[in-house]
C-alpha cells in the first residue's frame, strides 16, 4: 500500500546513488577541506534556521543543501593532520553497514526479533574477549559510547557489590578519564565516596596508594568497591600498571575496572599487549570501536569478566515485553545487559569492516599510529624549543614550547596561540592540556591517513614558530587591589577584628572587596593547640586552610614532607574541584607543632570563592601543580 513516506523504488535508487556520489567525492581527499572549519552561531542559524517545512523538497535539494550548508562546517576527523582530542576516522564498509543497519533497522534487544544480528554482536564481543585475553565467561555488550560503557561497568560492580550503599567507595588516579566522575554523580555517589588518589611521575595510578587509601577507608568503616585503572589514559596515553592493581584487587577483594575506551585495541599489536599486559585479570573493560577500531560514532563497548552479572543488574522483564522473553533456551536479549531497551544493529559496521579489510589491516594501521606518536616524541627531544611533558604512550604524545623567562601563564597563553595559528593554516589541529597543573600541547596519532610528514609539520610549527606576542599579565590590576584593601573597613560587626588580619596573608591580600566579604561570611576561626591533628589523610572532609599563627607539620604516610607557618595555607586538593564537584583524597595529615590560629574555609565555600577571584584561583593553582610536581 501506498503511504506518505514513501518514496518509489527509482527515486530510492536515485537517492541512494547521489548520496553515495556525494559521500566518496567529499572523502575521496581528506585533505580537501581545511582540518577544522569554525563558524559562529549567527552563520550557523542564518543556513540552517526555520522551521519545520510542512511540505516536501526534492531529495537532490535536500542532499545539496547538506554538502553545502552542513558537511563543511565541521572538524575533518579523517583529515592526516587531525591530532586533537582523540580522532575519530571511520571506514567506508563501516559507514556502508550504517546505511544497513539503518535501512533495515532491526530491533536488537531481543534474540527473538534479530538472531542474526545478536549472533553479530556476540561475536564481535567475542573478538574483543580473545583480543584482550579475558576467559569464556565473559560477556558484554555494545553502547553508545566510553561514558555508557563506564557507566554500565560501575553499576554492574555496585551490584556485585551488594547494591547502593552511602558507605561504598571508588578509587581512581587524578588522569582517570572525565566520564568517571560523571558516572559517580550520575549513581549518586557523593564526594567522599570517590578517592582521587595522585598519579605518579609516569602519571600511573600507584597500586600502593590504591591499598593505602583503602586500608584506611576500612578503619573508618567504609566500603571500598572499585578500583577504575585506565588503560590508555586521555591525557598521556600511560597504562596503569594493570598486573600490581589486579593484585590489590585481588587481595583486597575490589572489583578491577580498567577504562580502555581508546587504549584497548592496541592489543592487537606486539607493542600494545606488552603495554596492556594485566588487563585480562580486569572484572570490567571499556573498549571504544569509536576509537581505535575506526568505527563510526557512536559504537562504544562493555566486557564483563563474570558475564552473568550483566543480566543480574539490567534484566527486568515487564509483561508487555513477555512475547520477547528468551526463556532460558540459550538465546540472549542484549536489552537485559544494559540500560538501553531499543537497540540498533551497532555490531553490524565493526563485523562488516573487519570481514572487508581483514584483522592485519587494523593490526598495521594501530602499529604505525604507535609508530608515528614515537616519531613524534624523537622530533621533540631533537629541538631545543621543546620539551617533553610525557613520552609517547599509546598513540599520544605532550610536550611544551618554552621560552625562557616566561611564566606559567605566558607560557599557556603563547602555547594556546601556536595551537591556533598551526589551526589556522588548515592543515593540521592539536589540543591542549594540563599535566599537574602546567600547561601541555598534546598530539594523538589515530588515524590511518596521517603520515611521517604530518607529524614532522606539527612539530615544526612548534618549534619554530615566531613567539606570539605575551598576553598581558593575568594579575588584577592594581586599583583593584587598593580596593580591596580600603573596601575591607566596610565588613561589618564582629568579622572587623580578623577581616583587618586577613589583609596581612599574601594569599589573601589580592582579593577584591566582595571575596574579602564572602571569606569573613563563611569562614571560621580554629584555635589548635600542640599536638593535635587539623586534618588526617583520607579523611573525606574537604575544608581548606590558612595558617593565622601557630606551626604546623605535614606529614605523609608517616614522613614529615614541610612545615607550615604564619601566611601558609593547606587542604586545597581535597577542597577544589578536580571533576564532577569531587576533590583529591585528603593525602596528608597536618600536625599543629606550636599551638596557633586557622582560618578554617569549608570546601563549598572555597570553591565558590575560587570561581569569583583570578588572583586566588591562579595562587591556588600553581601551589596544586607545585604540590603534583612530578620529580
Ligand atoms: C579513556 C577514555 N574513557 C572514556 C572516554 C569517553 O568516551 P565517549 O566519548 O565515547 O563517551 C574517552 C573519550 O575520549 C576516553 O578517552
Amino acid at each position: 500500500m501506498e503511504h506518505a513516506l514513501q518514496l518509489d523504488v527509482e527515486a530510492m535508487r536515485r537517492a541512494g546513488y547521489a548520496t553515495v556520489d556525494a559521500l566518496v567525492a567529499r572523502l575521496a581527499d581528506p585533505r580537501a577541506d581545511p582540518v577544522l572549519r569554525r563558524a559562529a552561531p549567527e552563520t550557523m542559524q542564518a543556513l540552517l534556521g526555520g522551521g519545520a517545512p510542512e511540505g516536501p523538497s526534492d531529495y537532490s535539494d535536500v542532499l545539496a543543501r547538506v554538502a553545502r550548508d552542513v558537511l563543511p562546517y565541521a572538524s575533518r576527523t579523517d583529515h592526516p593532520g587531525y591530532f586533537a582530542f582523540v580522532p575519530s576516522f571511520t571506514t567506508w564498509p563501516a559507514a556502508l553497514a550504517e546505511l544497513v543497519a539503518a535501512a533495515s533497522n532491526p530491533y536488537c534487544g531481543a534474540w527473538m526479533e534479530s538472531a542474526a544480528a545478536t549472533q553479530i554482536e556476540l561475536e564481535v564481543l567475542g573478538w574483543f574477549r580473545d583480543w584482550l585475553g579475558m576467559p569464556a565467561e565473559t560477556a558484554g555488550l555494545l553502547v553508545t559510547g566510553g561514558s555508557a560503557a563506564n557507566l554500565t561497568a560501575m553499576l554492574v560492580a555496585r551490584e556485585a557489590a551488594g547494591g547502593p550503599s552511602d558507605a561504598s567507595v571508588v578509587y581512581l588516579s587524578d588522569q582517570a578519564h572525565s566520564s568517571l566522575p560523571r558516572t559517580a554523580r550520575a549513581m549518586g555517589l557523593r564526594p567522599e565516596q570517590i578517592r582521587v588518589l595522585p598519579s605518579d611521575a609516569q602519571w600511573r595510578l600507584t597500586p600502593s596508594a590504591v591499598r593505602a587509601a583503602v586500608q584506611a577507608d576500612r578503619r573508618a568503616g567504609r566500603v571500598p568497591v572499585a578500583v577504575c585503572a585506565s588503560a590508555g589514559s586521555t591525557n598521556t596515553g600511560t597504562v596503569d600498571p594493570l598486573g600490581a592493581l589486579a593484585d590489590v584487587c585481588a587481595e583486597e577483594e575490589l572489583w578491577l575496572h580498567v577504562d580502555a575506551a581508546y587504549g584497548g585495541f592496541a592489543a592487537l599489536t606486539a607493542d600494545g599487549r606488552t603495554a596492556l599486559s594485566g588487563i585480562e585479570r580486569a572484572d570490567s573493560v571499556t573498549l571504544d570501536p569509536h576509537k581505535w577500531l575506526f568505527q563510526p560514532m557512536e559504537c562504544g563497548s562493555v566486557l564483563v569478566r563474570d558475564g552473568a552479572l550483566l543480566e543480574r543488574t539490567f534484566a527486568i522483564h515487564p509483561d508487555y515485553l513477555d512475547d520477547n522473553d528468551a526463556h532460558g533456551i540459550g538465546e540472549v536479549n542484549f536489552a537485559d545487559r544494559g540500560l538501553q531497551l531499543s537497540r540498533g544493529f551497532r555490531a553490524l559496521k565493526i563485523w562488516m569492516s573487519v570481514q572487508t579489510f581483514g584483522l592485519a589491516a587494523f593490526r598495521d594501521t594501530i602499529a604505525r599510529n604507535i609508530e608515528l606518536a614515537q616519531l613524534a616524541e624523537q622530533l621533540v627531544r631533537e629541538r631545543p624549543e621543546l620539551t617533553l611533558a610525557a613520552p609517547a604512550a599509546l598513540g599520544i604524545v605532550c610536550f611544551r614550547r618554552e621560552w625562557p623567562g616566561c611564566t606559567e601563564d605566558e607560557t599557556v597563553a603563547r602555547g594556546a596561540a601556536l595551537v591556533a595559528s598551526l589551526a589556522q593554516t588548515g592543515d593540521a589541529l592539536v589540543s591542549t592540556t594540563r599535566l599537574a597543573g602546567r600547561h601541555a600541547i598534546r598530539l594523538c596519532v589515530l588515524n590511518p591517513t596521517s603520515a611521517e610528514q604530518d607529524v614532522r609539520r606539527v612539530i615544526d610549527h612548534f618549534a619554530d614558530a615566531d613567539a606570539p606576542a605575551a598576553r598581558t599579565s593575568l594579575d588584577p590590576a592594581p586599583e583593584a587591589r587598593s580596593d580591596a584593601v580600603a573596601a575591607t573597613d566596610s565588613v561589618g560587626g564582629s568579622t572587623e577584628g580578623w577581616a583587618g588580619e586577613l589583609r596581612q596573608v599574601a594569599l589573601l591580600s589580592t582579593l577584591s572587596a566582595a571575596g574579602l566579604h564572602d571569606l569573613v561570611a563563611c569562614a571560621q576561626l580554629v584555635d589548635v593547640a600542640a599536638g593535635e591533628a587539623v586534618v588526617r589523610q583520607w579523611e573525606a572532609d574537604r575544608s581548606f586552610y590558612v595558617v593565622l599563627s601557630g606551626t604546623y607539620e605535614i606529614d605523609v604516610d608517616g614522613e614529615i614532607v614541610r612545615a607550615a607557618g604564619a601566611g601558609d595555607f593547606f587542604g586545597e586538593l581535597a577542597a577544589r574541584d578536580w571533576g564532577g564537584g569531587y576533590g583529591y583524597a585528603r593525602l596528608a595529615t597536618v600536625w599543629c607543632t606550636q599551638a596557633g590560629r586557622l582560618l578554617l574555609l569549608p570546601g563549598a565555600s572555597f570553591r565558590t570563592l575560587l570561581d569569583q577571584e583570578p588572583s586566588l584561583r591562579a595562587q591556588i593553582e600553581a601551589a596544586v601543580a607545585e604540590r603534583l610536581r612530578r620529580t
